[in-house]
């Protein structure tokens, strides 16, 4: 993989609009994450607000990387010991359920913002709770390591260190990614890894933070759909997904939005309250 680069200022500026519209689209489907629903009917839904209300396109929609079949859906819905990339289905979500979706919209001006979010279908038990804030805390505090100077090392050891410390484990076999206009680009995010390794950050660079913590072991499976990600003993896994910038003199995430939940307690200082006044700030995603 290429050297990652900083990004410019035109730049930024579109990705601060993109990476908020994916964000919009997960403030826009919570409502309709209930017992009942089928991850087909999300699926639907997104595109179409994607679509009619956003102007923006999929960016999952037919993807195809090398050694893959198209990509079927506008969304991911991985549910339960399904780690990633899972597919939608016409299977009502039940009470007790856990659902990831991610979410990658491209913008008009032909730049990507990705982000994800879990969510607990009506109640679930004690476990499940425990793991989707856990690697809620370890994605932020992977964001937290972020700032000029420091390394890509930093945000993974945080990550893994997190996890690993309340029991549980990291996926290895995905990472972050940089973005902007492109889906995938350098630098790969490791959501593990040793302090003062890897690249040093330098402003303007951005990319993906999104660790998969399995409840079990490590290790995982794909589904004969070709894509679906589960973990190999078929434990629980969570996933939480922001983009962020690295600025002067920290980090700035950029998939906000005016309903999506605020940094951990855990997290502290600027990065907190600068997060949380932006939330404030945002007004509503427009519904459809
Ligand atoms: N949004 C995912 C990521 O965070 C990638 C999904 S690719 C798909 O990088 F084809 F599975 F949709
Ligand atoms: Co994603
Ligand atoms: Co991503």
């Amino acid at each position: 993989m290429s050297k990652p680069l900083p990004k410019t200022p035109e730049e930024i500026k579109e990705m601060r609009i993109v990476c908020r519209l994916a964000a919009e689209v997960l403030d826009y489907i919570e409502p309709f994450v209930q017992p009942g629903t089928t991850t087909a009917e999300l699926d639907r839904l997104c595109r179409e607000y994607m679509e009619r209300v956003q102007h923006t396109v999929s960016a999952t929609l037919n993807y195809t990387p090398p050694g893959y079949s198209p990509y079927p859906a506008s969304i991911c819905t991985s549910l339960n010991h399904q780690v990633c990339h899972g597919i939608p289905r016409e299977k009502a979500l039940k009470k007790g359920d856990i659902l990831n979706v991610d979410v990658t919209v491209i913008s008009q001006a032909g730049f990507y913002g990705d982000t994800s979010r879990m969510f607990i279908i009506g109640d679930a038990s004690i476990l499940a709770k425990r793991l989707c804030q856990v690697t809620y805390e370890s994605m932020w505090l992977g964001i937290s390591a972020v700032r000029p100077g420091a390394h890509l090392g930093d945000v993974g050891h945080a990550i893994q260190r997190h996890a690993e410390g309340n029991g549980f484990s990291v996926v290895r076999e995905f990472c972050g990614h940089g973005i902007g206009r492109k889906f995938h680009e350098a630098p790969q995010v490791l959501h593990y890894g040793q302090p003062g390794t890897g690249i040093e950050f330098q402003p303007g660079l951005i990319f993906t933070i999104e660790p998969m913590i399995n409840a079990g072991k490590a290790a995982i499976s794909e589904l004969s759909d070709g894509w679906t990600i589960v973990t190999r003993d078929r434990s629980l896994s969570a996933q939480w997904e922001h983009t962020v910038l690295v600025t002067e003199d920290g980090v700035e995430v950029l998939s906000l939005s005016a309903a999506c939940p605020l940094p951990p307690k855990l997290v502290t200082g600027t990065l907190a309250t600068a997060t949380a006044s932006t939330i404030a700030a945002l007004p509503p995603a427009p519904q459809s």
